[in-house]
């Protein structure tokens, strides 16, 4: 389970209750990340291959789990779930994942959508998705040669803060600039809230809150509601029944203490704005809006702070609880080729610059360069142009690894070139394409080998040797032009190569995968077996009730005993402990047995009370064809005597039918099986009228026209003659 009802069991179930699956994923054990999720973490971490996992009691047996498993089977539900309410299966998907979220990141995002069987078309950033429901509903954006309008959309939410100053034109959206603290958020507040009632407790109550993870867990609930609270009044109550050691914890603060407690968050909420304006390199003036979203901006104190800066008032025109959810459905529309929305290009920014390193050859001036700089637009790509002789190697790497979330690796993946042969008088010009794709995720293209063209031999042009410098806008980074260029032709010859990156291993995912499925079979077979339980348990207490009451007169007495006696057995074996915890089986087995038994008294219950209403039914039908036929009437002069009989015929003998059986039936006593069903009865109505209504519907043959030839001048008028004729028919 998720969400409020997962929060509600995690009281009782801490250990195997797990969180911060977006901070997880993606990470190491040993990233100085998880040390600080370890704070908001009840559940006990380990390493499953070279990620962090978590280590649970799963069906009674300690198991563990990467991160990008849970959050596959997050996924997995909140599929099921969107499923259930659509009553459609759900393949397509786009994911919205936080700014600051690097390639091991989004691709880790992507293999767990993948063992989801989810196809993920697209991830998006947080604040882009945002900024992308925004824009696609203003209709008054300026045009694409005007000033763009900028947005700051500013989202602090449970854990992290991040701001993107978004320019929009007609069409379009430009995300200028992002920054972030990623330790920023509602929970922050309340940990600090949590450890100035834990001191006090100390003191007034001489209990240790600290010491006691149920205790803990239960103040910081306790916290969260007063922080709500301290929103919208200046003081706020908090209590907390029988915390601990049998006290009832009772407190309050005033508004003003709670920020004084969180002094050292509310120091550090300028630093991204002031951030992202030097990056877009636009003034606050500049800004036309400041849009918050998340949860946490409803802080007075925040939004006072925010709003001081910016000089101006914020906006709150968004959904905090639903924008990035409406932004990533909207994008996850415009890609899917079944759905029609406006087109709304959205295109986002680069936070952490990326190299690519090579091994030196021969004429090499530089070993690397930062192809994808801060800034560089998404998606975006860049070729990239080697001379050589033989094959080589590429690798993709952060450029500053200092400026990363946590201890991430800065390695992002490596590409070798092959099939080059040495040639003859020198090396040879080989283009590699590198691409940022839409998801922020760098994936290697073709690569090509470049030669001159055979017949013009005297275009003996100097090979470009460098890769050149990478373009500070645009799609193309490599060839200066070179002076003889436009007269030289070229072949190009696409050249095998391989590329690895921090994606999961094909054979892991699809392990993965089998596991979540049979995960996801034993979880429903669970569900089946609480729900055949459930079912027995209700037959059980219905055929008590019903034995007294709906169904008394329709069974004899031994056999209602034998009912009884069957029914208090299964009752009594519920209680027991195997019938406690059985298997699905064994639920369905007393079920069925309860139903031999029960089912046959519920259809002569049933049958008692459907039978009038299938024989009045019947009735009307053999009487209102009865009438037809016999009505003489002109509509019916055209059919046939023979015919008008038949149907006279097919009446009187349902009447026959239904008078017999209805007669036998009536000397049965209630508690036997019926002579007759309403199913018959109705089945018989259906025959009648299966014979009657083709002869009673015959359409009656068209009156011979008078034919009047039109005079030839009036062929206007002539024209209408048959649709009026056309009318009369059909008022007939
Ligand atoms: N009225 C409020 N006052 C202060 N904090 C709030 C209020 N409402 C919600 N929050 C906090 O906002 C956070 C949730 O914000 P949300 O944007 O939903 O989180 P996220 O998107 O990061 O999951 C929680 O820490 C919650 O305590
Ligand atoms: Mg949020």
């Amino acid at each position: 389970m998720i969400g409020e009802s997962a929060k509600t069991q995690e009281t009782s179930n801490f250990r195997n209750t797990v969180g911060s699956l977006k901070r997880l994923i993606g990470r190491t054990l040993e990233d100085s990340d998880i040390e600080i999720e370890k704070k908001f973490l009840s559940a006990e971490l380990c390493k499953v291959g070279n990620t962090v996992g978590v280590s649970v009691d799963y069906l009674g047996e300690k198991t563990e789990f990467s991160a990008t498993q849970l959050y596959a089977m997050y996924l997995g539900k909140l599929r099921d779930t969107a499923a259930a309410e659509t009553k459609a299966a759900v393949n397509d998907v786009v994911i919205a994942v936080p700014v600051w979220y690097t390639e091991a990141q989004r691709r880790a995002v992507i293999d767990a959508a993948d063992i989801a069987g989810l196809n993920p078309l697209r991830l998006i950033n947080d604040t882009t998705a945002t900024a992308l429901g925004y824009g696609i509903t203003k209709t008054d954006l300026p045009a694409v040669e005007e000033k763009p309008r900028y947005i700051a959309f500013v989202d602090i939410g449970h854990s992290d803060y991040s701001v993107s100053i978004v320019a929009f034109n007609k069409g379009q959206l430009v995300v200028k600039a992002t920054a972030f603290d990623r330790h920023f958020g509602g929970r922050d507040l309340d940990y600090a809230l949590v450890q100035h009632f834990a001191d006090e407790f100390k003191t007034k109550y001489k209990i240790d809150v600290r010491s006691n993870p149920k205790a803990l867990f239960r103040l910081s609930a306790a916290v969260e509601k007063l922080k709500k609270i301290l929103s919208a009044n200046a003081v706020a109550p908090l209590s907390v029944e029988s915390i601990m050691n049998d006290v009832d914890a009772s407190s309050a603060l005033k508004r003003e203490e709670f920020e004084a407690l969180i002094a050292p968050v509310l120091e550090r909420t300028l630093a991204p704005l002031e951030e992202a304006l030097k990056l877009a390199g636009i003034e606050k003036e500049d800004i036309d809006a400041v849009e918050l979203i998340g949860g946490t901006t409803r802080v007075p104190a925040l939004k006072s702070r925010i709003s001081d800066y910016f000089g101006r008032p914020l906006s709150f025109t968004c959904n905090q609880e639903e924008a990035i959810a409406r932004g990533a459905t909207l994008a996850c529309a415009m890609l899917s080729p079944v759905f029609k929305v406006r087109d709304f290009t959205t295109t986002d920014t680069q936070l952490f610059p990326i190299k690519f390193v090579w091994d030196k050859a021969e004429g090499d001036e530089e070993t690397e360069l930062v192809a994808f700089a801060q800034g560089n637009a998404i998606p975006s790509t860049k070729v990239l142009s080697f001379s050589r002789n033989g094959p080589f190697e590429l690798e993709a790497r952060y450029a500053e690894p200092a400026g990363l979330p946590g201890s991430i690796n800065p390695w992002i993946g490596k590409f070798t070139v092959k099939n080059i042969t040495p040639k003859e008088g020198g090396k040879q010009l080989v283009k590699v394409k590198a691409k940022l794709d839409l998801s922020g995720v760098l994936t290697f293209g073709e690569a090509t080998l470049v030669e001159d063209a055979p017949e013009e031999p005297e275009a003996e042009v100097p090979m470009e040797t460098e890769p050149a410098p990478a373009a500070a806008e645009g799609e193309i980074a490599a060839e200066p032009a070179a002076p003889a260029k436009k007269a030289k032709k070229t072949i190009k010859t696409a050249l095998p190569t391989v590329a690895g990156g921090s994606a999961l291993d094909g054979s892991l995912v699809s392990d993965y995968r089998e596991k979540e499925a049979s995960m996801a079979a034993s979880d429903k077979l669970v569900l089946d077996t609480e729900d055949r339980k459930n079912a027995l348990e209700e037959y059980v207490y219905d055929i008590r009730d019903k034995l007294e009451g709906q169904w008394k007169k329709y069974v004899n007495g031994a056999d209602a005993d034998a009912l009884r006696a069957k029914a208090s057995e299964s009752e009594d074996w519920l209680y027991t402990e195997e019938g406690e915890d059985a298997t699905k089986s064994a639920y369905v087995e007393r079920l069925d047995g309860l139903k031999q038994l029960g089912e046959p008294i519920n259809l002569r219950f049933r049958e008692h009370e459907e039978r009038p209403k299938a024989t009045a039914a019947l009735r009307e039908v053999i009487t209102g064809f009865q009438e037809k036929a016999q009505s003489g009437d002109d509509k019916y002069s055209h059919i046939e005597e023979a015919k008008l009989q038949e149907v006279i015929e097919a009446c009187a003998n349902a009447e026959a039918w239904l008078g017999n059986k209805l007669y036998s039936q009536q000397e049965k006593a209630l508690d036997v099986k019926p002579v007759i069903t309403s199913a018959e009865i109705r089945k018989k109505a259906e025959e009648v009228s299966n014979v009657c209504i083709p002869i009673m519907t015959k359409p009656k043959p068209k009156a011979p026209k008078v034919e009047v030839p039109p005079p030839a001048a009036e062929e206007a008028k002539a024209e209408d003659a048959p649709m009026e004729e056309a009318k009369a028919e059909e008022l007939d």
